[in-house]
């Protein structure tokens, strides 16, 4: 694997990240309804959006989307991972681990004790995923969703 870096997302790669590609019957774990239902659109203050970016070829190879809300009224949107993707062709090297870990260090940075993610459960879902990168499931939200949580 050639090493990854992280870029802001800006107009420089949003169409790349936009463009990632997905492997069969990832698309309806992409965003938890628990996510929607809690804001319509990004909310600038609290987004924290990076790009994966493999140095070798400067290509986009993932996307992630975090959000930090020291008043959010509940655990699971104070500092969160709200997506992750990694293009179909990079997943299972590694590109998913390091994004989250550069989320989790920015949360630590940021002063939170935990990371949370909220996810749907369910075969070729990112469960595993989100398991062996560090979360524990914690608890299940009104939508059947699984809560995740790594203590930082
Ligand atoms: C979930 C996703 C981000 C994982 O990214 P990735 O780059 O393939 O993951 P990594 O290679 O970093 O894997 C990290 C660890 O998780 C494990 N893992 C990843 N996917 C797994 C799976 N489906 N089943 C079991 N283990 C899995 C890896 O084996 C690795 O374990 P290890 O480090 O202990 O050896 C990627 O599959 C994806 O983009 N899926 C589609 C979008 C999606 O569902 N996003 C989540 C909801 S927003």
């Amino acid at each position: 694997m050639s090493t990854l870096r992280l870029e802001e997302l800006n107009a420089k790669y949003i169409i790349a990240a936009n463009a990632l590609s997905l492997k069969p019957g990832q698309a309806q774990y992409i965003a938890p309804v628990s996510y929607s239902a809690a804001v319509s659109v990004v909310n600038p203050d609290t987004a924290w959006q990076r790009v994966v970016v493999d140095d070798e070829t400067d290509e986009v190879v993932g996307f992630i989307h975090g959000s930090f809300d020291p008043h959010a009224d509940r655990d699971e949107f104070s500092a969160a991972l709200w997506r992750i993707h990694v293009d179909a062709r990079g997943q299972g090297r590694g590109i998913g681990r390091f994004a989250v870990e550069a989320l989790a260090d920015e949360a630590r940075t940021r002063g939170f004790g935990a990371l949370y993610v909220i996810y749907e459960p369910g075969e070729d879902g990112p469960g595993p995923f989100f398991e062996h990168v560090g979360f524990m499931t914690v608890g299940e939200t009104p939508y059947g969703e699984s809560v995740g949580r790594m203590s930082l």
